[in-house]
């Protein structure tokens, strides 16, 4: 299999099987990743978490993300998601949500450097497959991310993503790439960077700026679920094939529209078209009229009037 640097970053509440569908059919990305999954609702049987690990063969290779505080937990749960047959455990130390947090895990990972060691050992030991990290810059502006993925390289993690932004910036603000070329500097692992990738010319940037092995994006292919495959034929020299925006828009609602947890996957679409629909004309009507949707069927009649002009 041909190598692709790029990976989709996980993104709770959108990047489901049928989003991750959705990038592999359009091409170009690398790895995909689940939406993360709470290592103590997995190893206490729930449902939902396991909906959540739901996945089909073409989404191959894809990871799983978990997230938690007890080393013990998350190494039960790192062999629940291996017996699903999984290519890689991720381990979430980037999640800034005061709800993660105040338990320990997520971001709060980074303050604790002896309870990092115990989880990355307990899950490396706990399983065959690959263990790989992603992480935010820091807590605050402390660069907590040098140390972290240190220990993470000793423990026999496979690879590290650093998200260029600290715990407490969440999401706003500018993600400081430079951060990611430390890390990379101070590790013999793979080294992804994270953070702002909206373009393709911008993935180009970031490699070259970081010397980062690969670029995992985010909201960047929520606007654009073409971008890897702009980004993979640039680096291949060749020239993209991207469908439009309506022929993208229809393929993942018809990707939906195939899923059991219709609930879920109407939530699944309103979130998306947030991001999808800015810069279309007539963007904010057609965002308006999904999120009074109560249906995929009642969008599906809506969306020919709104995306026929749409290339
Ligand atoms: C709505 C939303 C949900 C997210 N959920 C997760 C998650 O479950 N696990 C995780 O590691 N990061 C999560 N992230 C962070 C992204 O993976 C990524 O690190 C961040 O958005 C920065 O990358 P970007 O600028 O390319 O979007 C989430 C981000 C957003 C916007």
């Amino acid at each position: 299999m041909k190598y692709i640097p790029l990976s989709l970053a996980p993104m709770a509440g959108l990047t489901g099987s049928a989003f991750r569908r959705l990038v592999r059919w359009i091409g170009g990305c690398g790895t995909v990743y689940t939406e993360f999954v709470s290592a103590e609702a997995l190893t206490r049987g729930s449902t939902k978490s396991r909906t959540l690990m739901r996945f089909r063969e073409e989404e191959r290779p894809i990871i799983c993300q978990i997230f938690g505080a007890k080393a013990p937990a998350m190494a039960e749960s790192a062999k629940i998601v291996e017996s699903l047959g999984v290519d890689g455990i991720d381990i979430n130390a980037g999640c800034p949500v005061p709800k993660i947090v105040r338990q320990n895990a997520g971001a709060a990972l980074l303050r604790d450097r002896r309870l990092c060691k115990e989880i990355f050992t307990y899950v490396v030991n706990s399983v065959r497959i690959p263990v790989s990290l992603k992480m935010r810059a820091g807590l605050t502006d402390d660069q907590a991310c040098i140390d972290v993925g240190r220990i993470a390289e000793e423990c026999g993690i496979g690879l590290v993503t650093v998200h260029a932004r600290t715990a407490s910036q969440a999401y706003a603000g500018r993600a400081d790439w430079e951060i990611i070329g430390r890390v990379k500097a101070a590790l013999v692992i793979p080294v992804f960077g994270n953070g702002d990738v909206v373009t393709a010319n911008q993935a180009i940037e970031m490699l070259e700026m970081t010397g980062a092995d690969g670029v995992m994006i985010g909201r960047g292919a929520l606007a654009n679920p073409g971008i890897f495959e702009t980004t993979a034929a640039l680096l291949e020299r060749r020239l993209p094939v991207v469908p439009s925006k309506s022929q993208i828009f229809s393929k993942y609602l018809a990707l939906l529209l195939d899923e059991e947890d219709r609930f879920g996957a109407l939530n699944h679409l309103k979130q998306f078209a947030a991001y999808f629909t800015r810069g279309i004309p007539r963007g904010a009507e057609f965002r308006n009229a999904i999120n009074h949707s109560r249906s995929l069927e009642e969008i599906a009649v809506l969306t020919p009037a709104f995306l026929h002009e749409t290339s």
